[in-house]
């Protein structure tokens, strides 16, 4: 029987984010919602990932104010966003009360679908978020996923039945999060026939070309069953971003899985992005493409951290170190585990691997947040990472080692802690929503503040 490849676009949100280091802006996207709403896409991906820390620190958007005008523009496709558990959109670990507070004034702004994930497949930091998910009364779609990732360590099976977890917690589909475009075609081919014989819930696959595998990969997981693909539109595909909308859409037409939409309405929506793409580039100093490069096999950064790495090597006058940086990579994520490179994982390792190329000796500088990953505070890696690492190279005590990650979260500073703090800094009556951004990203949030709230600290409190 026929069922047709359904496609989530992600132009609005993935597609910048890994070719434009997430600079769109809403009124480049708004000439076009109108039309991207009338194709009969599954979802459109809009916010989540660096989308919301952008709007804060280079467009000065309020990114709630963003989710509400797209949710105005977008009347029958969903809204589909990227939450990072426990770590909702920042780089820590957050307390329950906010977790819940964020999933449901994100469904509140118009969230129609929730893609749940945690950078080491520990579903202790999906808990919380799903549930609260689970029980908007909005009724959101609510995604888990299985963050994709190859090393000695993992399995295909490992990944099954984790997603059998997922379906157990509630979720409403599974996505295989394939970051860094890591999943092989004939691997594909395997890990989706396995997913779909081993649960009853639609399976989506989401990738990206970095090494090359991305089209090629959708045809033999589309073949095996997929129920739903990634894409974006040309202008914001390939290279390090998904695989492209309109060649899959052709690419099955006429065939058993035909989508059933239409390419040409396609073209002038990618016309316009192609323009924006431009006015990106130009902008903002950005490359905009990057090589096919088969080695992300071994070092595995995620297509957004290796468009912001380059830049970020450029900028420092350092072009040379890259190769360094990318060799030093995988050597760090074994010493810390094998966990996934995907936010805050990546960032995490990419910067260890960064400040051991740079001080020219290994461990010599060590970043908190590498400590914390390493002595548990953010959940399980995949393979224990050695005491002898821990303890003695970068002397963490081994009182510091963490078993439950969830007791550690349960300390975390509350919403209404936030909100005090807020409040101090003069801003009197935030709404929850400015909380939130205060509480994802404080310093980012509060220059924000200042810019459009200065007229807040006229009032009392109380007042
Ligand atoms: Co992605």
């Amino acid at each position: 029987m026929a069922k047709p490849l359904q496609i989530m676009e992600t132009v609005l949100r993935d597609g910048h984010q890994s070719l434009l280091a997430t600079r769109m802006r809403y009124r480049q996207m708004e000439p076009m919602l109108a039309s991207l709403d009338k194709i009969g896409y599954k979802a459109l991906e809009a916010w989540g990932g660096a989308t919301f820390d952008s709007c804060l620190r280079f467009l000065d958007e309020d990114p709630w104010e963003r989710l509400d005008n797209l949710k105005k523009n977008l009347k029958n496709t969903p809204i589909q966003m990227l939450l990072r558990g426990q770590n909702l959109l920042g780089y820590n670990h957050y307390s329950n009360d906010v977790v819940e507070k964020f999933v449901k004034h994100a469904s509140a702004h118009g969230i129609g679908v929730f893609r749940i994930f945690d950078a080491l497949n520990d579903v202790r930091n999906l808990r919380v978020a799903i549930k609260a998910a689970l029980e908007c009364p909005e009724k959101p779609e609510v995604q888990g996923c299985l963050v994709y990732t190859i090393s000695p360590v993992h399995t295909n099976e490992m990944f099954v039945e984790l997603a059998k977890e997922l379906q157990e917690m509630g979720c409403h589909s599974v996505c295989i999060k394939d970051m860094s475009g890591l999943l092989a075609p004939y691997a594909a081919d395997d890990l989706v026939k396995k997913l779909k014989a081993g649960l009853d819930i639609p399976i989506e696959l989401h990738t990206h070309c970095t090494s090359g595998f991305g089209h090629a990969t959708y045809l033999k997981a589309i073949e095996a069953g997929v129920d739903i693909v990634d894409c974006a539109l040309s202008p914001f595909s390939s290279d390090t971003s998904q695989p492209c909308t309109e060649t899959i859409v052709a690419m099955l037409q006429g065939q058993e899985r035909d989508t059933g939409l239409d390419r040409q309405a396609m073209t002038p929506i990618a016309k316009h992005f192609l323009g924006v793409k431009k006015e990106l580039i130009e902008e903002f100093g950005l490359k905009g493409y990057f090589d096919i490069n088969v080695n992300v096999l071994d070092f595995q950064i995620p297509g957004g951290m290796l468009s912001n790495l380059a830049n970020q090597l450029k900028e420092a006058g350092m072009e040379d170190k890259y190769q360094d940086l990318l060799d030093e990579m995988p050597r760090v994520r074994a010493d810390a585990g094998y966990p996934p490179l995907v936010t805050p994982s990546s960032q995490i390792v990419g910067t260890q691997a960064t400040m051991n190329v740079m001080a020219g000796e290994r461990y010599k500088l060590v970043p908190n947040e590498f400590k914390d990953m390493v002595r548990g505070k953010f959940g399980r890696t995949p393979v224990p990472v050695d005491r002898d690492f821990i303890i003695n190279t970068l002397k963490i005590p081994a009182d510091q080692i963490i078993e439950d990650c969830s007791v550690e979260d349960a300390k975390g500073e509350t919403f209404a802690q936030f909100k005090e703090e807020v409040i101090n800094k003069g801003y009197l009556n935030p709404t929850d929503e400015d909380v939130l951004s205060y509480a994802l990203f404080p310093q980012v949030a509060e220059e924000f503040f200042k810019k459009h709230y200065k007229q807040i600290t006229a009032y009392k409190r109380d007042a």
